[in-house]
């Protein structure tokens, strides 16, 4: 449509009418599948928002999305199509492994071309918006929703924006693109205590300089949405925060999108003792430039008696309804109002072989090897080898935001090993979970759900000793563990981050028997795994793998493929060291190379001040050298540049992935500096027996900081840099900035 014709509609239409532009509903509203995750009591939506509702929530499917579009084009008095949003988060049906996991690839083109895929799948049934990528930052992993994000550093979290915005928005001109809505805006990831929708309270630079930096990339590669976060960030919340959403990010940041609150959070800002009642939540939010209201009865409701009584110009509404409509016209629904979805094509495009091949390379590049002593990895298929484990054969490999992807769909783990072993002995040992209280508070499951979820305790003995008696036959034991899928992700919040007793329970037993032990982990966050290293051999973290998990896992072990995979999220020693990350600033008394000695310094008393496995941590078999680091200046302007090179050597019989990491210090600065920042890195090929010299250009523009204003500096003096493995395995050397 014509932006004229478009203006002439706009104008055309009641306010009734343009407010429902701004209301969001989830399926249940009509009649389709439901199944978004959040609080579900109806709150006061009437039958004329329904019919008037300008975008639904998490329909999907071809068949259903045209069923509702045409139902809401019948009743709409301009017969203005509805718009689909969806949480596609790291996958639509293909589902790959969970976006921890697509950080630790460190290889974003690859990740990029998963969006795509992902795009093509939600696209083909109907979906128009993805919300995603999840871009917070995350320092705790008691936080069940680290699991969305990839980790823990501003530059490497900006570059994976950059591809899952393009990735999604490429193909939106050919007609297999979905809109990408980032989110939470901003800073969610810095909750107390790691306690979910807690508060978020940091300093001005610590806010600059770690959490936005990922958002605005998304803003710089196009993205056309934002969503905001649940919580308050340093006394108001996100969903009504001018500062942030005005100020920043459309004033600042030059965004012209479409800004959605998150599920239900404006009518929370009552909750959240910033309004006193809808109406009011209604006025703070619009007048904060927020456009859609998801899911709250606060726009429905209170929009049209701020106009009335004065209190609001119906400017504000024309100019969220422009954006919104807006929208619609560039995804051409006037025209085409389903989007190119139809169940053929659906059909044709979901979990298709090209697309499946995909989850399994990133699967593969998502795993990250923690240990392997006396090399048992990779396992010889001539030995006896056994699979012990609940996750031997569950298909629970997808995590909790995978809420369109179908479990039964994912290739287990022992399906997995079959291609190499195809009668390898299984035992499943115990259970992921017995603790019915924490499985209770996980809030989706019925008590005949959760009954068949423990195993009554005669069984859970017999499994025990099948398990036993198993592994005392074998040469090695690959042990598939790890956390219940609702353990992590939104709401999944934990202070213990062992596995599970039980589990524990039956690695000490099978540990005692001096068995090789490849203990595989299915976690939605880093775990504490310090008392469990000395008991087993080799330790994958595996994540939610996604569809291809299964696969991904055998190729890995049995030797197919060469594991790469290195974390994006610090593995603490012990929960108590939460929130723990490498770019922690400077203290005055570190616990290393301080003027102290002895007690006064930055340490606990009962365990190291070191995490277990640091940032960009992760092994790979053979071996490799890194050695000649050479900068070619030791003095730069703010003119220059300067170039960084480093010897890799690939000594062994093994082709390795290195991932090549750059990281800097500022010895001295107006503002205390993390003790290393990464400004970049390389995933390379290292062939056997082979060397290669990676090289690096450094700009000043990369060493600068902000200060509490947001404001960035530059400032000359001394850096140290380093190149290395992982942010503690690095060499160095120092240069200055005149
Ligand atoms: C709540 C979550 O915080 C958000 O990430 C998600 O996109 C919405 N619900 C919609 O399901």
């Amino acid at each position: 449509m014509k932006t004229k014709d478009l203006k002439e509609l706009m104008d055309d239409m009641s306010l009734d009418e343009k407010i429902g532009q701004l209301v969001q509903l989830s399926g249940e509203f009509f009649q389709a599948n439901d199944i978004s995750y959040g609080p579900r009591e109806k709150l006061g939506i009437t039958k004329e928002t329904v019919n008037l509702c300008g975008s639904i929530l998490n329909v999907a499917g071809a068949e259903a999305t045209r069923k509702v579009q045409d139902r809401q084009m019948a009743v709409q008095p301009h017969h203005i199509p509805v718009m689909f949003m969806s949480d596609v988060i790291y996958g639509y049906k293909t589902v790959f492994p969970i976006p921890l996991g697509l950080g630790a690839t460190w290889n974003p083109n690859l990740v990029k071309k998963g969006f795509e895929i992902a795009a093509d799948e939600a696209s083909s049934a109907g979906t128009n918006v993805a919300y995603a990528p999840m871009l917070d930052t995350v320092h705790d992993a008691r936080w069940g929703r680290v699991l969305e994000s990839p980790g823990e550093d501003p530059t490497l979290n900006s570059k994976y924006a950059e591809v899952m915005v393009t990735g999604f928005q490429d193909g939106l001109k050919k007609g297999n693109g979905v809109v990408s809505c980032f989110k939470h805006f901003a800073g969610y990831g810095g909750v107390e205590a790691g306690r979910e929708y807690n508060s978020v309270d940091m300093s001005m630079s610590n806010l600059f300089q770690n959490y936005l930096p990922a958002y605005k990339a998304a803003v710089e590669s196009g993205a056309k949405m934002a969503m905001t976060s649940l919580t308050s960030l340093n006394g108001v919340p996100s969903t009504a925060d001018k500062w942030l959403l005005e100020e920043i990010l459309r004033k600042k940041w030059g965004f012209k999108g479409i800004i959605i609150s998150d599920y239900a959070s404006i009518y929370e800002l009552i909750k959240h003792g910033f309004a006193a009642d809808e109406v009011d939540a209604a006025d703070k939010a619009i007048e904060a430039s927020l456009d859609i209201d998801m899911k709250s009865p606060c726009y429905a409701n209170g929009l049209k008696k701020l106009v009335t009584n004065g209190r609001l110009d119906e400017k504000k509404i024309d100019d969220a309804v422009w954006r919104v409509l807006s929208l619609k016209n560039e995804l051409g629904l006037f025209e085409d109002p389903y989007f190119g979805s139809s169940v053929e094509r659906e059909k044709k495009s979901i979990l298709s072989d090209d697309k499946r091949k995909l989850a399994r390379q990133l699967a593969e590049e998502a795993i990250v090897m923690l240990q392997n002593k006396n090399n048992v990895l990779p396992i010889n298929k001539n030995e006896k080898v056994a699979l012990i484990g609940p996750y031997a054969t569950d298909h629970s490999l997808l995590g909790m935001w995978a809420v369109h992807g179908d479990k039964k769909e994912s290739i287990s783990i022992a399906e997995g090993i079959k291609k190499y072993i195809p009668n390898i002995p299984i035992e499943k040992g115990t259970d992921v979970s017995r603790n019915r209280k924490m499985l209770e508070e996980m809030g989706f499951f019925s008590e005949d759900q959760i009954n068949e979820m423990i195993s009554a305790d005669q069984v859970e003995t017999q499994n025990n000793k099948k398990a036993i008696e198993l592994a005392k036959k074998s040469d090695v034991v690959i042990l598939a563990m790890g956390e219940n899928a609702l353990e992590a992700g939104e709401a999944g919040a934990k202070t213990n981050l062992k596995l599970p007793a039980n589990q524990l329970d039956l690695i000490n037993k099978i540990s005692k028997l001096n068995k090789k032990i490849v203990l595989l982990i299915i976690s939605g966050r880093p775990l504490v795994l310090t008392n469990i290293v000395d008991k087993v051999d080799a330790i994958l973290e595996c994540w939610f793998p996604g569809t291809e998990g299964g696969n991904a896992i055998a190729d890995l072990i049995f030797g197919k493929n060469n594991p790469s995979g290195r974390l994006t999220m610090t593995f603490p020693y012990a929960v108590g060291q939460e929130p723990i990350y490498y770019n922690h600033l400077s203290t005055g008394r570190p616990a290393h190379n301080s003027q102290h000695v002895g007690r006064f310094v930055s340490k606990y008393l009962d365990a190291p001040a070191d995490p277990l496995y640091p940032f960009g941590f992760g092994l790979s078999y053979g071996e490799t050298d890194y050695r000649d680091l050479k900068l070619d200046k030791k003095v730069i302007s703010k003119d220059d540049k300067l170039h960084v090179s480093i010897k890799v050597e690939n000594t062994s019989e093994w082709d390795r992935k290195e991932t090549i990491q750059l990281y800097f210090n500022d010895q001295v600065a107006s503002i205390v500096q993390p003790v290393k920042r990464l400004i970049d890195f390389k995933k390379v090929l290292v062939p056997q027996h082979s060397s290669k010299i990676v090289e690096f250009t450094v700009s000043p523009n990369q060493l600068q900081f902000f200060d509490n204003h947001g404001a960035l500096i530059l400032e000359p003096g001394k850096f140290t840099l380093f190149v290395g493995k992982n942010s503690s395995d690095c060499l160095s050397e120092e240069f200055s900035l005149k």
